[in-house]
């Protein structure tokens, strides 16, 4: 092999490497609750979905949100664990012309054009101007209501 095709090679080695380690990174940045059902007219998670897991075995690490989809709700609603028994429920439609948000650690983004806001919806970074909309959220020992109205 000649040495500039070597040089060529190694280099899209590497760029498909930390490529597919940045897809793989965002991936596992957001995780998407397990089950969901919706009961009267709250969404229900449980608690144990914020258990970190490690080969099938509980950890005792915490994770700070947990995304929900239901099949009725146009975008998903993240859940933020803000303290021990605290959470917060942020619908994930951008208030500035309506891109799906996502979770970046303990804040969202919008990939949309840029705006980010902190885990109770407020607008942290433009250009949107309105908060995300949020849902009152209750607990009890095993469950998380997220309550849509
Ligand atoms: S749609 Fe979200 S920043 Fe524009």
């Amino acid at each position: 092999m000649q040495r500039r095709n070597f040089i060529r090679t190694s280099c899209l080695a590497c760029l498909g490497g930390s490529a597919v380690a940045t897809l793989l990174q965002g991936c596992s940045s957001t995780y998407y609750a397990q089950q969901v059902q919706l009961q009267q007219n709250s969404l229900v998670v449980k608690k144990s979905e914020f258990i970190e897991m490690k080969k099938g075995q509980a950890t005792s690490n915490m994770r700070n949100v947990v995304v929900a989809k239901y099949e009725k709700l146009a975008f998903p609603v993240a859940i933020f664990r803000l303290a021990e028994d605290q959470y917060s429920a942020v619908y994930l439609e951008c208030t500035h012309q309506g891109n799906e948000v996502q979770p970046q650690g303990n804040y969202l983004v919008c990939e949309g054009h840029g705006s980010e806001f902190d885990s109770k919806g407020n607008v942290t970074q433009g250009p949107a101007e309105d908060p995300l909309r949020t849902f009152s959220v209750k607990s009890d020992k095993d469950n998380i209501y997220i309550l849509l109205s």
